[in-house]
């Protein structure tokens, strides 16, 4: 069956954060032929869809959620479509994916693009949803197109022109509401192998210095506001380390929040909320959420 649907499971077992109530079900496809049941399956659970990718920048409430989970398997190995340019390679990756693979397939093959991009969990779907990026590297850097799935439409190839891109920001013109990204096309740079190892570990090795990417985290919490960092922010009115009811802003890295464990929702609202009064009072900047939230 290219097709599941499983009872939902508590959101906490889905996210990077482990927070999360119960869900109403997990409609799990494993290819494109699988999402041709998805129409069916959404109408058969109810409640409001959520595309979910590894679940690595989500913070969801703790109460039930009345929330159908829609999750792509990891799918086979990227596909190199035939040659379009000079010295450009263009491949197509299920959603499903995971980027971390990607990455390292993309290192193994030399194809340059990507690399800044180690260490960020998630899948190829999520990540360009979210346009996910680091070190000057995002997925909006090398898309070029997407297979879009939405409710009533079925599959469609969107081009690059309908694609609305930018700093953690990604739509698709003329598209409201839900949709499952299934495909992602993006154009990489045939380089050599040893350089876009090189700028692999070395974003990794940087993350690894300055970020608490191993701990139970959905990443940074906040956009940085233009020309600012919200970490040095955080830092500055004094949420490094700040914690309360299992919940603590990284004491490695201030816009990180970390679940050490028990942590409740309630706790990372209230923290989330403190934290975004004092900013806004001590320098005049209204942090906006990066994270995004489920409730
Ligand atoms: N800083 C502090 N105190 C802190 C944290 C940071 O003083 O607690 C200072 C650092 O010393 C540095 C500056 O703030 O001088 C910027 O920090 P960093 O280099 O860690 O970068 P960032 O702006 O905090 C952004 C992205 C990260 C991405 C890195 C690397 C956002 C919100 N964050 O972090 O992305 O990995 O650059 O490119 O855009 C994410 O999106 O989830 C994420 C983690």
């Amino acid at each position: 069956m290219s097709l599941e649907i499983h009872d939902g499971p508590l959101l906490a077992r889905r996210t990077t954060l482990g927070l999360g109530g119960k869900t109403l079900a997990e409609i799990r496809a494993a290819d494109p032929a699988g999402l041709e049941g998805l129409d069916d399956a959404l109408a058969r659970v109810g409640g409001r869809p959520l595309a979910l990718g590894g679940g690595s920048n989500i913070l969801a409430a703790d109460h039930d959620l009345p929330v159908a989970l829609v999750r792509l398997g990891r799918g086979g190995e990227p596909e190199v479509l035939p040659e379009v340019s000079p010295g450009k390679v263009r491949i197509a990756v299920w959603g499903g994916f995971p980027l971390a693979a990607l990455v390292a397939w993309c290192g193994r093959r030399g194809l340059s693009g990507l690399a800044g991009m180690s260490g960020i969990p998630g899948t190829v779907g999520g990540a360009v949803a979210g346009n996910a990026g680091s070190y000057g590297r995002d997925m909006a850097g090398a898309l070029c197109g997407i297979t879009v799935w939405t409710p009533g439409g079925g599959l469609a190839e969107i081009g690059p022109e309908r694609l609305s891109t930018g700093y953690r920001h990604f739509a698709i013109a003329g598209l409201e509401g839900f949709f499952v990204i299934a495909r992602a096309i993006l154009e990489l740079e045939a380089g050599s192998e040893a350089d876009v190892r090189r700028e692999a570990s070395e974003a990794l090795a940087h993350k690894m210095a300055t970020q608490p990417i191993t701990a139970a985290t959905a990443g940074c919490v906040f956009k940085n506001p233009e020309g600012q960092s919200a970490g040095r922010l955080l830092d500055m009115a004094g949420f490094r380390g700040k914690g309360m009811g299992g919940m603590e802003f990284s004491a490695m890295h201030a816009n990180f929040l970390v679940n050490r464990g028990g942590g409740t929702s309630q706790a990372a609202f209230a923290l989330i909320d403190a934290a975004r009064e004092a900013v806004r009072s001590r320098f005049g900047h209204e942090l906006e959420l990066e994270v995004r939230v489920v409730s």
